[in-house]
């Protein structure tokens, strides 16, 4: 008796746009097709299933989204040609924002799901075969309880810091945000999945988490006598996982820094002393319109609660310039609240007026050409604000974890704790490491340093199959 040849795996190719939760969305979608015969490419050219996972927040993002799509007819007129049928989905916060209309627009698509839908991936590709499928309801199912895991080796693969979504949503409707519209009203995962799909990610070698959600810092999931647990604890509770050396999350609001979190950041040195607080703008009158519920002297009274716990705190945040009714008044306050604030690093934003949120509607728009003027004008304050930091971390020693090879023969890179590249002498056994690391030199994008004293990994065998495949 001959046996049946085993069926030729499906190859997916998942672009991914945007925010670190679509990067974590994007492999937990591979997550629930793995089962079902698919298997990652990086080449688009051989995928059968074509998956855009995108982003809603500006125009441009959005807008990436249908010229890809016009690129992906014409692969799959090539693919026909050569009698292979290529499938396209497109997910995250487009699909969820635009459902139909991305099919009536694209009549290549043949897939549409949002953010809360993925987990019924192969059921909406087995749907397709008929027509297109549009699916973007708010389930009454976790999605995360019909995900599988991915198998240890995908863990191991994906490498050495991890990604976990605990929260999701967001319910503060900031006035020129979409998040609350796509990703809907903020939930938070129970401690006890997050703990187990945390254990998962350690015990294949992760040694570093960064925590995500919207509104990661408003995070109060239940625990298993139903108490809701803040942020602070559950870092707690993630710090006892062994082998785990870092903590990180994001991104926070403001008004939910509480003084357990900040505790946490006083008493638990594996929480690095690096924060992505957002706050949009420096004038009152700003994130009033903005409805950032807090004002400036707020702000500024969180970020000394935060020093006050931890002074080696870095601080990184988001701007957004040239809402409706910003002045230049307004501009000064907020290139004065990053100097004040001494922002490590940050990302800068025009205003993109979006559909649906009360901004779009507001009076006084702002001119494309100031926008475009006062965005330079903050990035270069950013940018030497985040020179000088760098600049102040050489002659330090920072622990780095080393996580690939470097640029160049016989180095290897990593990250300092504050997130910044850094590239060391030192052999590829390394990889894998908490190694101290004295700064000797501050570059455009990235730190020098040299190794203090070379602490060996602890096994050479788990870090050889850390390295990713380039
Ligand atoms: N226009 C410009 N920037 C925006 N952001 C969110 N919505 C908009 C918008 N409509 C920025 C905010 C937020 C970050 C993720 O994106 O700064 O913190
Ligand atoms: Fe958007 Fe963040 Fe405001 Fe929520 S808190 S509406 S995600 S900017």
């Amino acid at each position: 008796m001959t046996e049946a040849p085993a069926a030729q795996p499906k190859k997916l190719y998942i672009k991914t746009y945007g925010c670190q939760m679509n990067v974590y969305d994007s492999d937990r979608m591979a997550d629930a097709l793995a089962p079902h015969g698919y298997e990652p490419t990086a080449d688009i050219g051989v995928a059968d299933l074509v998956v855009l996972n995108t982003c809603h927040i500006r125009e441009k993002a959005s807008e990436k989204v249908f010229s890809e799509l016009g690129r992906l007819k014409r692969l799959r007129e090539e693919r026909r040609a050569a009698g292979a049928e290529l499938m396209i989905g497109v997910a995250g916060c487009v699909a969820q924002a635009e459902g139909e209309e991305i099919v009536r627009r694209a009549p290549v698509v043949d897939l549409v799901f949002g953010p809360q839908s993925y987990h019924r991936l192969p059921e909406l590709i087995a749907r397709a075969g008929t027509g297109p499928v549009v699916d973007t309801e708010f389930p009454e199912e976790d999605k995360f309880e019909h995900l599988p895991a991915p198998a240890r080796e995908v863990t191991v693969r994906r490498g050495l810091t991890a990604f976990l979504t605990v929260q999701e949503g967001c319910d503060k409707f900031c006035s020129f945000c979409v998040v609350p519209y796509t990703r809907g009203a903020e939930t938070s995962r129970p401690v006890e999945q997050v703990l187990a799909e945390a254990r998962g990610l350690v015990e294949a070698g992760v040694m570093e988490l960064t925590l995500l959600g919207q509104n990661v810092n408003a995070y109060h999931g239940l625990d298993d006598r139903g108490r809701a647990v803040g942020l602070g604890e559950l870092c707690f509770r993630l710090a006892a996982l062994p082998g785990l050396r870092r903590l990180r999350y994001t991104t926070s609001h403001p008004l939910d820094m509480s003084d357990d979190l900040i505790a946490a950041h006083r008493d638990l040195d594996m929480l690095m002393p690096y924060l992505h607080l957002p706050v949009q703008s420096g004038s009152d009158r700003i994130l009033k319109a903005m409805h950032r519920r807090h004002t400036r002297a707020h702000y500024m009274n969180t970020i000394q609660r935060i020093l006050d716990a931890r002074p080696d705190m870095a601080l990184s945040g988001d701007f957004i310039v040239g809402f409706p009714g910003e002045t230049d008044a307004d501009f000064a306050d907020t290139l004065a609240i990053a100097r004040d604030v001494g922002y490590a690093s940050a990302f800068t934003f025009k205003y993109s007026p979006r559909p649906g949120t009360p901004g779009a509607d507001l009076p006084d728009q702002v001119p494309e050409s100031v926008k475009i003027e006062r965005l330079a004008r903050l990035n270069a304050q950013i940018q030497d604000q985040t020179r000088a930091f760098a600049a102040s971390c050489v002659g330090r020693v920072l622990e780095v974890l080393i996580e690939k090879p470097g640029r160049n023969p016989g180095q290897v890179g990593g990250r300092s704790p504050y997130l910044q590249a850094v590239h060391v002498d030192g052999p590829e056994r390394l990889i894998g490491s908490m190694q101290k690391v004295r700064i000797v030199r501050a570059g455009n994008n990235s730190l020098a340093g040299k190794i203090v004293t070379v602490a060996e990994p602890k096994s050479a065998s788990l870090v050889e199959s850390q390295v990713r495949p380039a």
